[in-house]
């Protein structure tokens, strides 16, 4: 049968106390440590059974005994149970002085008749051990993230400039490599143009370069008077083929100086409708039998600030396209018209035309219309015109229907 604990008698509470792991003490409303267990003695350094002997104060530190006196009479007066020092820390005070921290709870027993204060102590030395520990290995913890985080930052740092030095260079190289490819190409571009031109001229040459011979020849054998006339006729042609090697000539140093880019802008302010009229001039030494340019503006002066070398070289090139491309007797027209702040010049022949499907290389180097074929020409003029164009922020277009004749209207910036 079951023992019923109800009814255990005071050695068994007795047992219970004692072996309780929490220190427990009695005080008397004087101060006086009546009861403590083994427990008790343990925590503060005490002989068994010692305790007794002393009173609770000699438990307390120093300087809190007199508040302790002073809390004790006031908790006999309205005793509940709680727990001791809410919100600070506890010491108690060992036999021999140590000092450790505790945690305290408090309770009132009537024991033999009087009222005592029950107290239940736990020693937390090392709780608070941990505590400590468990602190500082944070603020370690802490410590080493915040310097973690600072050589991040700093090597992020680092990184960044490095990265935008490498960017630097990087760039650098790209500029130096992309011009040094430029040049390259460019010179590619001339060495190929030169021979190309060589290889052009070679054949060019040679027409002209004939005639002068058999000219020249036939001259040698003209010499009595009556051939005066002969002579004359072969001194011409001797002239005219001269002018056609010049013009070759020149349209290959232009092309040059162009690609080389030598040709600098030199502005002046001159009269266009003088240049004009100078340039037909010039020009009508080489037109054919019987064609006429005709150019008329109604006012006498039309003032630009440009340069005039490069508009003088636009119009030869056009003017002598307009008369080589066409046939004895047909007229050129050449109209000018100011807009704005720009002049548009048209020149127009009636000559043989572009072939619609050629139509589209007209401006580039070296191209020679099908229809062209048998007359004489580089296919360097045009080519170099675009470019004098574009030098003075013109614009150059064309219309053209073959058998029916050309038209290249130039727009140029006053
Ligand atoms: N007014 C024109 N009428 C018909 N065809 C033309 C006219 N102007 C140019 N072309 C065509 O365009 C080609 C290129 O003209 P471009 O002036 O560049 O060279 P080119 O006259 O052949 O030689 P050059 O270098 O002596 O001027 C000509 O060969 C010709 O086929
Ligand atoms: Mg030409």
């Amino acid at each position: 049968m079951e023992k019923d604990f109800n009814n255990t008698n005071a050695e068994a509470f007795r047992a219970i106390y004692e072996a309780c792991e929490e220190g427990i003490i009695a005080v008397d409303k004087s101060g006086r440590i009546k009861m403590a267990n083994t427990a008790a003695h343990v925590i503060f350094g005490y002989d068994k059974n010692e305790l007794p002997k002393y009173g609770v104060e000699d438990l307390i530190p120093e300087s809190l005994k007199k508040n302790h006196v002073h809390d004790r009479t006031k908790f006999h007066a309205n005793p509940t149970p709680r727990r001791m020092g809410a919100g600070r820390e506890l010491l108690g005070v060992k036999k021999d002085g140590e000092l450790f921290p505790v945690e305290i709870s408090l309770n009132v027993a009537t024991l033999n008749g009087d009222s005592h204060v029950i107290a239940y102590i736990i020693d937390i030395s090392e709780r608070k051990k941990i505590e400590a520990a468990l602190k500082k290995s944070e603020e370690q913890l802490i410590l080493y993230a915040s310097q973690l985080e600072k050589r991040v930052k700093e090597r992020t740092e680092e990184l960044v400039y490095a990265n935008k030095a490498l960017e630097t260079q990087i760039a650098v190289t790209k500029k130096a490599e992309q011009e040094a490819l430029v040049a390259l190409e460019k010179e590619r571009e001339l060495n190929e143009l030169k021979s190309r031109f060589v290889s052009m001229a070679s054949h060019e040459f040679r027409t002209p370069l004939s005639t002068i011979l058999s000219s020249a020849s036939l001259i040698s054998k003209y010499n009595d008077s009556d051939n005066h006339d002969k002579r004359i006729k072969h001194v011409n042609k001797i002239k005219s083929s001269i002018g056609n090697l010049n013009s070759i000539l020149n349209d290959f140093l232009s092309l040059a100086k162009l690609e080389e880019g030598k040709t600098d802008l030199v502005k002046t302010k001159f009269n266009l409708i003088e240049i004009i009229e100078e340039t037909i001039g010039e020009m009508e030494g080489v037109l054919k039998k019987g064609q006429k340019i005709n150019f008329s503006f109604i006012d006498k002066k039309l003032t630009m600030n440009t340069d005039k070398r490069i508009v003088t070289n636009i119009l030869i090139n056009l003017i002598s396209n307009a008369t080589k491309y066409s046939a004895e007797g047909k007229p050129i027209d050449i109209f000018l018209a100011v807009e704005n702040a720009n002049v548009q010049l048209e020149i127009k022949d009636y000559g043989m035309g572009i072939p619609a499907s050629e139509q589209k290389h007209l401006f580039e180097r070296f191209f020679r219309a099908k229809n062209a074929i048998n007359i004489q020409g580089t296919g360097l003029g045009l080519n170099i015109v675009k470019k004098y164009v574009d030098m003075l922020n013109g614009h150059i277009t064309f219309e053209s229907e073959v058998s029916k004749g050309t038209t290249f209207k130039v727009i140029l910036p006053i």
